[in-house]
């Protein structure tokens, strides 16, 4: 029996990435968060990257995709990013790749370079991905495409517990600043911007728990295949 391919878009901290996992384990599905590779192009970027100003120089990224090799590897069924052999799950989610990820993600280079790794990973079919662009750009032929939102502060509250529970320690106002300069770069960008697909169903999760965004996703799902 086919398993359905999904696509999770939205805003930064609706939930997108956890919510997506539940699913994934309740469907058997593959789960790819997306937004985990455009950090990792951007861990690599302020490794390989810097110029004198400090700043990471766009040309030379654009020069050295060719040495990146990102891939996910499952342990103990999570899967953890790798980049050139080395895992960098934990470094991917500072405060200081998010302030830079927006940036790098507008790179048209780094978006043709990305596409083909995502689409390669659901060409097998039976994947929940989540991102920015999933339904209008990477799968446009999803089975199921839905757009999460939520207000900015229900978001700001959601994302600075996150990096409180990692251990990082800042402030919500800088939380809530840093959302706000991504979410105007990710929808103003001009290639793949953050958009809800004509067709998909949107669901504004302000007043929802994850479990009940997760059970409203999941009453769309189950007629697929009777699931
Ligand atoms: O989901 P996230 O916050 O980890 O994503 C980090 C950034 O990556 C986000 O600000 C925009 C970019 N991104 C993108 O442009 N396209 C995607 N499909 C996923 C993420």
């Amino acid at each position: 029996m086919r398993k359905p391919v999904i696509a999770i878009d939205g805003f930064s901290s609706t939930g997108k990435s956890s919510i997506s996992k539940v699913i994934a384990e309740k469907l058997g599905l593959i789960h790819m968060d997306t937004g985990a590779l455009y950090r990792g192009i951007t861990y690599f970027a302020l490794q390989c990257c810097k110029n004198e100003k400090d700043n990471i120089d766009l040309q030379k990224l654009i020069s050295n995709l060719n040495k990146i090799n990102l891939e996910f590897r499952e342990d103990n069924g999570m899967l953890v990013l790798f980049l050139n052999n080395t895992d960098i799950s934990s470094e991917i989610r500072t405060p200081e790749i998010s302030e830079n990820v927006s940036l790098i993600a507008t790179l048209p280079e780094v978006r043709e370079f990305l596409l083909h790794t995502q689409r390669s990973i659901a060409e097998k079919g039976g994947i929940i991905m989540d991102g920015r662009d999933i339904g209008s750009i990477v799968l446009p032929n999803a089975d199921y495409k839905f757009f999460l939102t939520a207000s900015i502060d229900e978001r700001t509250k959601r994302r600075h517990l996150e990096l409180l529970s990692l251990g990082i320690k800042t402030d919500a106002a800088s939380v809530k600043e840093n959302l706000i300069l991504r979410d105007k770069t990710d929808s103003e960008r001009t290639i793949a911007p953050l958009i809800q697909a004509k067709d998909a169903i949107l669901i504004d999760n302000s007043q929802l728990t994850k479990k009940e965004t997760t059970q409203l996703i999941l009453s769309h799902i189950k007629t697929f295949n009777n699931i």
